[in-house]
């Protein structure tokens, strides 16, 4: 992994540790992401929006459905974060074995979580290496009374075994940015039908 004393700030900007899980045509995943941003400051406006790098199986689900599940995650959920966070759904069905259920939007709501949110697809930023997706809130699922999962926390108390691999996928991500890091202005027209 990559990093200086500029980076080291920006990371003080990263967002709760969240779960996101997508569905199209029958193909479910889940991947984890610390860059949700509350879009809105009405409760009537309800809306979260996300970066997702363009190469995970998420983006292609989200990008064809138009919809996606964000979850906020409790300090129990460290192994979820592993099996979500540290290899592709291109490799195997990541929620096999992750309780869950459909939902309103027939997005998976997993069952452990301290709340989960199904959200519309309603625009898109093009960021070369990833698609920064802004969604309206179609369902709240409330969970359990737990302090939620933080980066910070998450740095903390992460496995020493698990630290060679998240580095190496850190890294890994880094070199993909800094050679995708031009504008395609692709735009999102619409889901996949
Ligand atoms: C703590 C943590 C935070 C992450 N944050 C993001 C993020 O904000 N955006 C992103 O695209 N990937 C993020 N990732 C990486 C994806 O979760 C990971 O690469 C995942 O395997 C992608 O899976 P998929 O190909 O099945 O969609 C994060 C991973 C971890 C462990």
């Amino acid at each position: 992994m990559k990093t200086d004393a500029a980076y080291e700030l920006l990371r003080q900007f990263a967002s709760p540790t969240a779960a996101i899980t997508t569905a199209w045509q029958g193909k479910r995943n889940g991947m984890i992401s610390d860059s949700v941003v509350r879009a809105s400051i009405s409760p009537s406006v309800p809306r979260l929006s996300v970066y997702i790098h363009k190469w995970h199986l998420s983006h292609d689900l989200i990008w064809q459905s138009g919809l996606f599940c964000i979850h906020l995650l409790h300090r129990e959920q460290l192994d979820l974060v592993y099996n979500l966070g540290f290899s592709s759904g291109r490799e195997r069905d990541k929620l096999a074995g992750v309780p869950h259920r459909l939902g309103q939007l027939g997005l998976p709501v997993l069952e452990d979580r301290v709340a989960a949110f199904e959200l519309r697809v309603i625009n898109t930023m093009d960021a070369g290496y990833a698609t920064h997706f802004l969604g309206h809130i179609e369902a709240v699922h409330p969970g359990a009374d737990k302090d939620i999962l933080t980066p910070a926390w998450l740095r903390a108390h992460m496995p020493k075994a698990w630290e060679p691999e998240w580095l190496a996928n850190y890294r890994k991500a880094q070199d993909v940015i800094e050679q995708h890091a031009a504008i395609e202005d692709r735009r999102w027209t619409g889901p996949v039908r």
